[in-house]
């Protein structure tokens, strides 16, 4: 995966073009020139949406009408071009090679690129959040479905919601709230299902990964974390008994039969818990509130990990999020690093450059070249919205 040239035409500080080289392109630059804002744009390309959450609206410059991006990517030795024209007054358009997509969620999975952030880098102290976003995105770009079924879960989720403090206020019956609750487990088991398939890859690379950074000396474990937990164990043995008489497949689809359980033991979650979610007038239990937890050696890394182990564990999860993207769709994925390289000792940093993917990155730093010796590449300073590249 390559991208080879992106334009910007009002998007954010952005009016601007670059021409990227394989390897490394770095953009250098004081703080506030538009470093992370490219960094934004690339990546909208690939997930859709802007990796610090903005609204359309937000990512237009300031007084105008519309902002515009132009990515023109290389895949499977094919030239694409995602053109993106964002509306103040709402809506999107999305060209994919001139073809109008239909909807956002459309232009996924064309363009694979990893972002890694100074937010990512705290994942793991940081709330449930950021874990599930992590695993959402990585999942969603390979399974278009997966998006689908999220969203279709938070679809419902919300309506359940509005459902609950109706029935509190006595303006709804049981049964509405059934009705939602019903149309929440069969995406709501999915959604579990390809989390915890995922993550059992991802686990199992992280680990080999987590170990070539330490050299061997810990092991690094993560399990996918139901809130509730009380059917968990029921569910797993369903699952066991199930695979008896059932082909295990590797990771590539999740197995109709293995989501049964899930789908029934989250709507007996969801309705075992009514009372209190009538109270609270929110649903307390579904993969909205699940977790994974990272382990080191055994022991939950969010509580008993040093701050240099949990950075090694960061980075063996989003080495691993590469590899799975590259044992999928057989490319390398682009890696975006805004801002994190200053955040890293020197051997991270070095794992980070040579190890982190095989592929073409994209760094940002307010940091002289120093930091990284650019060998093949570009290098661009980012200067008031505008990039230019630098001379030898
Ligand atoms: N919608 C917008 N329209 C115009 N300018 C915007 C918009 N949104 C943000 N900006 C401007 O973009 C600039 C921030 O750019 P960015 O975050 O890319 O900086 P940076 O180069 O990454 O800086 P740092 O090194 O501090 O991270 C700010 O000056 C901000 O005012
Ligand atoms: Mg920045």
């Amino acid at each position: 995966m390559r991208a080879d040239k992106i334009s910007f035409k009002n998007f954010r500080n952005l009016n601007t073009e670059l021409e990227f080289s394989e390897g490394v392109n770095l953009l250098l630059g004081k703080n506030g020139e538009g470093k992370t804002n490219i960094a934004e744009g690339i990546w909208l390309n690939s997930a859709g949406k802007s990796f610090k959450n903005a609204t359309d609206k937000e990512m237009i410059r300031f007084g105008s009408e519309t902002g515009e991006i132009i990515l023109n990517f290389t895949a499977a030795d094919r030239q694409n071009e995602l053109r993106t024209v964002l509306h103040y007054d709402g809506g999107r358009e999305i060209y994919l090679n001139g073809v109008r997509l239909r909807r956002t969620a459309d232009m996924i999975g064309y363009f694979f690129a990893v972002m890694f952030t100074p937010l990512t880098l705290s994942m793991i102290e940081d709330g449930p959040s950021e874990r599930r976003r992590f695993a959402d995105i990585a999942i969603s770009q390979l399974k278009p479905a997966y998006l689908r079924s999220l969203m279709t879960y938070n679809a419902a989720l919300s309506e359940r919601n509005a459902c609950l403090k109706l029935v509190r206020d006595k303006k709804a019956t049981d049964y509405q709230l059934l009705a939602w609750e019903c149309m929440m487990a069969p995406d709501g088991a999915r959604v579990i299902g390809e989390r915890k398939m995922y993550l059992k890859r991802l686990s199992e690379i992280a680990a080999e990964e987590y170990e070539k950074i330490t050299g061997g000396k810990e092991k690094l474990t993560c399990h996918y974390q139901s809130s509730g937990g009380q059917l968990e164990a029921e569910i797993a043995k369903a699952s066991e008994a199930l695979k008896a008489w059932n082909r295990r497949e590797p990771y590539g689809s999740v197995d109709r039969m293995e989501l049964f359980p899930i789908e029934n033991g989250l709507l007996q979650k969801i309705y075992n818990n009514r009372k209190k979610d009538i109270k609270e007038g929110s649903t307390s239990l579904g993969p909205h509130r699940d977790d994974f937890e990272i382990f080191i050696d055994g022991r939950l890394a969010r509580d008993f990990a040093s701050q240099g182990q949990k950075r090694s564990a960061v980075l063996a999860l989003k080495a691993a999020e590469c590899r799975i993207i590259k044992e999928e769709i057989g490319e390398d994925p682009v890696v975006i690093l805004d801002d994190v390289l200053s955040e890293l000792d020197s051997a991270r940093r070095k794992y980070v450059l040579s190890n982190l993917s095989a592929g073409q990155t994209v760094i940002t730093s307010c940091e002289a070249a120093k930091l990284i010796r650019v060998e093949k590449g570009r290098v661009f300073s980012v200067k008031e919205g505008k990039a230019t590249e630098k001379e030898g």
